[in-house]
């Protein structure tokens, strides 16, 4: 048995502290809690993709975790896909991979594969969707007999692998074919993600859904009408993994101030949805 303990969505910056004391609440919950390891599922910056001293800052306020970190980039830190506005690109890439380690990992614990992926590259460009496709790949043809959890930003799928396009709030479907692979494997058992700043399990064949909530603040009705079956809270979860199932639970930061960001959201993200 191991434990892992998952925090999102810390949108740091030394620029625009709004949200850097709900940091420091959530770092005294996940010590309190003394996991086995960390993995903070993106969005660490408040604007890592324009900006390396929020990366640096945030790299810091991170390093403030008792346990071993993992990291990975949320649409904030390396940019979003092809978008327009901020794209993923390989200089973003390289630029948070100084600081936070691999955008693409695995973790082996007995009996068990984590899996950290870069939601941000699929459907990107710069041959960043490949790199995702082929870790992928290996991580399944070097499995052996472990049972398997996936670590990303984006939710993967909001209900289903077959839905439609849901815009901004989850990979989208085009992108989605390297992840078909993981999503329908015998030896999944957990798929965690941030992004939504909302938190919901919800079950994928004998796999749990586990939308992190947000460490940094809510997104409220004007940002996000539709939470999509999340409850609208900051928190974090824990993630216990037994022989052959994770027990997941979702735990309040006590301190942390509940500030929903629809109301000032343009003085933080001019023309950003979040
Ligand atoms: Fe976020
Ligand atoms: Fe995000």
């Amino acid at each position: 048995m191991f434990s892992v303990v998952q925090v999102s969505d810390s949108h740091l910056s030394p620029r625009v502290p709004r949200f850097n004391a709900n940091w420091e609440a959530a770092v005294a919950a996940v010590n309190r809690l003394s996991p086995d390891l960390v993995v903070h599922t993106g969005d660490a910056t408040l604007d890592g993709a324009g900006s390396e001293e929020d990366i640096a800052f945030a790299a810091r306020s991170l390093a403030a975790l008792s346990a071993p970190i993992r990291v990975v980039p949320g649409n904030h830190d390396v940019g979003d896909g092809a978008s327009r506005s901020q794209p993923a690109t390989r200089d973003r890439l390289t630029q948070y991979e100084r600081y936070f380690g691999p955008a693409l990992w695995t973790e082996d614990q007995p009996g068990w594969r984590l899996i950290g992926l870069n939601s941000q590259a699929m459907g990107a460009g710069d041959g960043l969707g490949h790199a995702v496709a082929d870790a992928i790949a290996e991580a399944l043809r070097t499995l052996g007999d472990r049972r398997m959890a996936v670590f990303l930003h984006k939710p993967a799928l909001i209900e289903a692998l077959e839905e439609g396009d849901v815009g901004y709030w989850a990979v989208p479907p085009a992108a989605r074919g390297p992840l078909a692979a993981l999503l329908t494997h015998p030896a999944l058992r957990l798929v965690a993600s941030g992004h939504l700043h909302v938190a919901r399990l919800s079950a994928l064949g004998p796999a749990t859904l586990a939308w992190c909530p947000a460490t940094a603040f809510l997104v409220g009705e004007k940002l996000l009408p539709n939470a999509m079956g999340g409850v609208r809270q900051l928190g974090l979860m824990r993630h216990v993994f037994r022989d052959d199932s994770v027990e997941t639970e979702i735990l309040p930061i006590p301190e942390a101030d509940a500030v929903e960001i629809d109301p000032f959201v343009d003085e933080i993200y001019p023309a950003d949805p979040s």
